[in-house]
């Protein structure tokens, strides 16, 4: 049995540029890492590869994610076998879900940064597999999404290209607490990308090198999202959480990546929680998460 995990990810500032000829933007992030983390389990079976999905999600969620050869860790599966040059064994994938489905919060690439991580060790073991470095599993997790080499290695980095081309940043020295609403309807990225692009012209990229996050307010002063108006034209209730998570004492609320979610920073645990436990009183859905600076990582 080989078992990973690997966090969610937040962009703390998300900025959009011109739509290039493979049909993705190029971006420029500062992506941090939430702890939410996503688990996977992969042990020897008989017959095919199976995955079987559980979670701390509402059912919603744990039924939206696909368990046929349509999800992204089964891509990953025969990604990293064909670079190895073995036939997919007969595994089964047992995969434990903390990040929202179809939220922003990349829960899908995380399941496949798990999967990388987790499967490369998996037949390094098994049959002998060369073990990939690091910067060969992250080279292969681009081809498979933007998120996924983000998450890899995780913590605080800027993120430019698609968000693959990635420089790590030394962690924020003060402790963040997030409120992260979840919308009981799914946003699709494509289609918010191409709202973005029906609403705006990209504005020429800033330089994050000479940030400053001393603190929370600096924090909260940095953080945009240049999808944020797309998706709320999209879906227009993800103001009215913004607007909640104020009155509940966000120093500032945001969409995350291409939303539904929208986050909220907070001072403290002690008031995310009391905001988590309105939000959810009121027939919402949120979570309380912080960050951290884990990575994708085997577990025993
Ligand atoms: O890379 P990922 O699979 O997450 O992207 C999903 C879709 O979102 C892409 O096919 C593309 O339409 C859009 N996208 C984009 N620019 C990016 C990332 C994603 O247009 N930088």
């Amino acid at each position: 049995m080989t078992r990973a995990s690997t966090p969610a990810k937040i962009n703390l500032i998300f900025e959009v540029g011109e739509l290039d000829n493979s049909g993705y933007h190029g971006v420029n992030s500062l992506y941090l890492e939430l702890d939410l983390r996503e688990e996977i389990e992969i042990k020897p079976s008989l017959g095919t590869a199976t995955l079987s999905v559980a979670g701390d999600l509402p059912a919603r969620h744990l039924n939206a994610v696909p368990t046929d050869s349509s999800n992204l860790i089964f891509k990953v599966a025969h990604a990293l076998c064909e670079k190895l040059g073995v036939e997919l064994p007969a595994i089964e994938i047992e995969l434990y879900k903390r990040i929202p489905v179809a939220g922003g919060m990349a829960g899908g690439s995380a399941d496949a940064a798990a999967m990388l991580v987790a499967f490369n060790s998996y037949l390094h073991e098994r049959f002998e597999t060369k073990l990939l470095t690091t910067p060969e599993l992250k080279e292969l997790a681009a081809t498979l999404g933007s998120d996924i080499p983000f998450l890899i290695e995780g913590g605080l980095q800027i993120g430019v290209g698609r968000g693959e081309k990635l420089t790590p940043l030394s962690p924020l020295t003060f402790e963040t607490h997030w409120v992260v609403c979840v919308s009981s309807e799914g946003l699709s990225t494509p289609v918010v990308f191409a709202k973005f692009d029906e609403l705006f012209h990209a504005e020429p990229f800033s330089d994050f090198s000479a940030l400053k996050i001393a603190g929370l307010e600096d924090l909260a002063a940095v953080m945009s999202n240049d999808l944020e108006e797309a998706a709320i034209a999209l879906l227009p209730a993800i103001a009215i959480t913004k607007a909640r998570l104020l009155e509940l004492g966000a120093v500032r609320s945001m969409v995350s990546g291409s939303g539904p979610s929208v986050i909220g920073l907070f001072s403290s645990l002690e008031q995310a929680e009391l905001a988590r436990v309105s939000i959810n009183n009121s027939g919402g859905f949120a979570l309380v998460a912080s960050a951290s600076y884990a990575g994708t990582r085997l577990e025993d």
